[in-house]
Order: structure tokens, then sequence, then C-alpha cells
């Protein structure tokens, strides 16, 4: 299937002022409710990322968790999940960090990767850069390395590509709203 950047943006819903004063939300809900416009989401990534040479997915809190467990299936790699404060049951492995519109902690198994691991991480959208950043930290303090950040989304006006970039992280998105 062709990938068709306008159709994919047509079912990504924007809100304003959700979840708060100011903020344009892009509801992504619309485009996982159409099987077509999922599988070419999901058939994008794969088609880049099939012949990478990485060891793990890692996939982030929640909407990061719909895309990146389609590819970790597809790919057949092993899945690491990246979970809001609280919520992983073993030791963790924590750091803090800001969004466009809140504070929170990200927190990972600190036994799921060992040195000379290599992850590529999936979120639905890259704003500020925070929650992928945390992330970084996060597979960084036990010993791995990001392959690549990759979303849906892109808000470039946020600067959380080029923040991600600037820290040796590359990203890849397949759409943006400026
Ligand atoms: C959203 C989104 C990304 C993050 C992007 O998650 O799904 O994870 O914000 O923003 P950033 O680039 O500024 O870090 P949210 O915290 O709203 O959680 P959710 O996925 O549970 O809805
Ligand atoms: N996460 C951070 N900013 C967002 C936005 N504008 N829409 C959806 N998710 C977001």
């Amino acid at each position: 299937m062709i990938f068709d950047e306008f159709s994919i943006k047509t079912l990504i819903r924007p809100v304003p002022d959700f979840p708060k004063p100011g903020v344009v939300f892009r509801d992504i809900t619309p485009l996982f409710q159409s099987p077509r416009a999922l599988r070419m989401v999901a058939d994008s990534f794969i088609q880049r990322y099939v012949e990478a040479d990485f060891s793990h997915i890692g996939a982030l809190d929640a909407r990061g968790f719909l895309i990146g467990s389609i590819i970790a299936y597809e790919l057949n790699k092993p899945l690491i999940l990246f979970r809001k404060q609280g919520k992983l049951p073993a030791d963790v492995l924590s750091a803090s960090y800001c969004t466009e519109y809140g504070e929170a902690y990200l927190e990972v198994h600190a036994d799921s990767l060992c040195e000379g691991d290599s992850i590529l991480m999936f979120d639905d959208l890259i704003a500020t850069g925070g929650t992928l950043l945390a992330a970084a930290q996060l597979v960084r303090r036990m010993g791995a390395r990001i392959h690549e950040a990759a979303a849906i989304i892109d808000l470039p006006e946020l600067d959380g590509s080029r923040k991600l970039q600037d820290a040796g992280i590359p990203t890849f998105t397949l759409t943006a709203f400026a």
C-alpha cells in the first residue's frame, strides 16, 4: 500500500484547548478507527525498519504502546514498556520530564536492557521531546543506545525533534503539523 500522508492527516483530529487552554490536541483515535490508515502507518514503519540493525523496540505509555506493539510483533523483536510512575511492579529506573501540558516521571524495569543493546523507540507524537529525552536517559543508564525515535506525528514548533537530534537521537516521523 502506498503511503498517503494526506489521508493520514485528515484522520488526526485537532481538539483546541485540550487538556488545557492554548493546546491543540492532536487526537489519533480516528486514525486507529480506520483499519486501512492504521495498516498504512504500520506498513510504513515496517518497511523502514525491517532491515535495520537494532535489538529491542521501546514503547512509551500509553499511546506509544499502540503502534510500538504492532511493530514489535511484526518485526519479531522484544518489546520494552516505558511507563508512567507507579505502574511497573519490579525494580525500576526513573526519570522526570515535562511535556506541553504536564510534568511526570517515566519508569522502566531496571533489567530491561543490557550494555550494547540498541532500541528503536515508538510514540504517537513528538512535541517538546520531553518524554523521549527521559526515555533516552533511562536507556543510557542501562548502557544501551537508541537506534532511532519514531512517531506518527511531529509538532516541529515545539522543537522536540531538534532537541532529540541535538542529544544524538535520530528521529523519524510520518507527518507534521506546523
Ligand atoms: C503524549 C504523547 C507523547 C508525549 C509527547 O503523551 O503520547 O508521549 O505526550 O509530548 P512531548 O514530546 O512533549 O514529551 P501523554 O503524556 O499525553 O500520555 P498518554 O500517551 O498516556 O496520553
Ligand atoms: N502530547 C504533547 N502535546 C500533544 C498534543 N498537542 N496533542 C497530542 N498529544 C500531545
